[in-house]
């Protein structure tokens, strides 16, 4: 039975502590918790009759547990997940790994020194059948090459009143960032999980109808090198929109919330272009097979009930269990490239200029500083 501690246990944390609680991992055990703010601890630790700590190190230091699960605010991951992995302690750590690329290399230089401790990112999209169905035909080479991306993301509705609830939501001092670096976070690594990495990206950030000094409003166009992805993003429309296109020169692919189809041609479209005589109404590009997939009632009911993210804890206990970081859904150092798409976004609004990717890492920090310099000016 594997010992797991959870740090932080607000909204999030508090969900993977009853989990653990409750036996919905299976070959886990909750032995503590932590959390700074004592009567959020008390309340937990009365509740759930676990053992409670305000300092996570001598959490560690007295319960010794072989995990910690890491769900504080973004600004603190990288601090908090450093300490754990020298500690020796692996290390499940809550989406973003954290605001800056910069400042996650770090942890990724920690987990290179001590290369026995496994650690994990909680990229709980990853778990959907949907995206890895559309991963399988897009490497399994089903669809030909990608041609074309679009994904819009307006479908996590927030109000003003979600966003005064927690005094380090949507600020570049609090939170580093708005819906970009907290709801897109997700899509962003699907992203790149999918299609990789483009080489330029050219974003528009902007706040609408909030009273919020961070972004709420996006449109990016990552450049790659054969095909363009435009990516939107918003956190304040009604109806919102969650749909994933990927077109293929052999076929394409459609998620859309829970439901997916996807075409597989019989001819890629440049063998059609290359034998065809006619200007169009060709009979070949009518030969599509078109399939479906939906997420599935069960699957849908169990995420309601549970989280889509003890998915992720059970996969971080079965790699603990075989002491195998290559068991992982998705290792910590894979949280790199969903941030660095996020930090590029935002140098890319700031300066109104496309940017180059690999980013300059050292500039961006700069560019947060002064965001964070005006944001607080501001306040006084
Ligand atoms: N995977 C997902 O789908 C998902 C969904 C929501 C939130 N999250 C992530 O979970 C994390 C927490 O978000 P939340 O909504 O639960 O926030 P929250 O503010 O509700 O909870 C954070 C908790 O951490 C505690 N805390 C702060 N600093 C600490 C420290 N140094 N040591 C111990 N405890 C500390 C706070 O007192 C608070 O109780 C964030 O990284 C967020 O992005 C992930």
């Amino acid at each position: 039975m594997k010992r797991l501690a959870v740090i932080g246990i607000g909204r999030m944390g508090s969900r993977h502590a009853r989990n653990l609680v409750k036996g919905v991992i299976s070959g886990a055990k909750l032995v503590a918790v932590c959390d700074t703010d004592k009567q959020v601890l008390d309340a937990f630790c009365s509740k759930y009759k676990v053992s409670g700590y305000e300092d996570f190190v001598q959490m560690i230091d007295k319960e010794r547990p072989d995990g910690v699960i890491i769900a504080t605010p973004h600004r603190s991951h990288i601090a908090i997940a450093k300490e754990c992995v020298k500690r020796g302690v692996h290390t499940l750590l809550e989406k973003p790994i954290s605001v800056t690329v910069k400042e996650a290399e770090e942890v990724v230089e920690t987990l290179k020194d001590n290369d026995s401790v496994i650690g994990a990112m909680m990229f709980n999209q990853r778990t959907n059948r949907l995206y890895k169905k559309a991963k399988q035909l897009i490497e399994g080479g089903m669809i030909g090459k990608v041609q074309r991306v679009n994904f819009t993301v307006t479908d996590w509705y927030r109000t003003q009143f979600y966003y005064d609830m927690g005094g380090w939501r949507a600020s570049w001092s609090g939170e580093g960032g708005g819906t970009l670096i907290n709801q897109c976070v997700h899509q962003l690594d699907i992203l790149q999980w999918l299609i990789g990495m483009p080489n330029k990206i050219n974003a528009y950030c902007k706040t609408v109808g909030r009273n919020i000094t961070t972004e709420n409003d996006v449109t990016a166009v990552l450049s790659y090198e054969n095909f363009e992805c435009v990516f939107t993003a918003s956190t304040h429309e009604i109806p919102g929109t969650n749909r994933l296109e990927i077109a293929g020169d052999r076929g394409k692919i459609v998620i859309e919330k829970y439901k997916m189809k996807y075409w597989l041609n019989e001819y890629s479209e440049s063998e059609i272009n290359a034998k065809s005589k006619r200007d169009y109404g060709n009979k070949q590009d009518k030969k599509s097979k078109k399939h479906s997939l939906s997420y599935g009632l069960s699957r849908m009911i169990y995420d309601g009930i549970y989280g889509q993210q003890s998915r992720i804890i059970k996969n971080f206990v079965k790699a603990l269990e075989l002491g195998d970081k290559s068991a992982l859904i998705a290792r910590m150092e894979e949280g790199i490239n969903g941030l660095t798409l996020i930090n590029a976004m935002n140098t890319s609004s700031w300066l109104k200029k496309p940017v180059e990717l690999p980013l300059d890492n050292d500039e961006y920090e700069r560019l947060l500083d002064q965001k964070i310099k005006e944001e607080q000016a501001n306040k006084m």
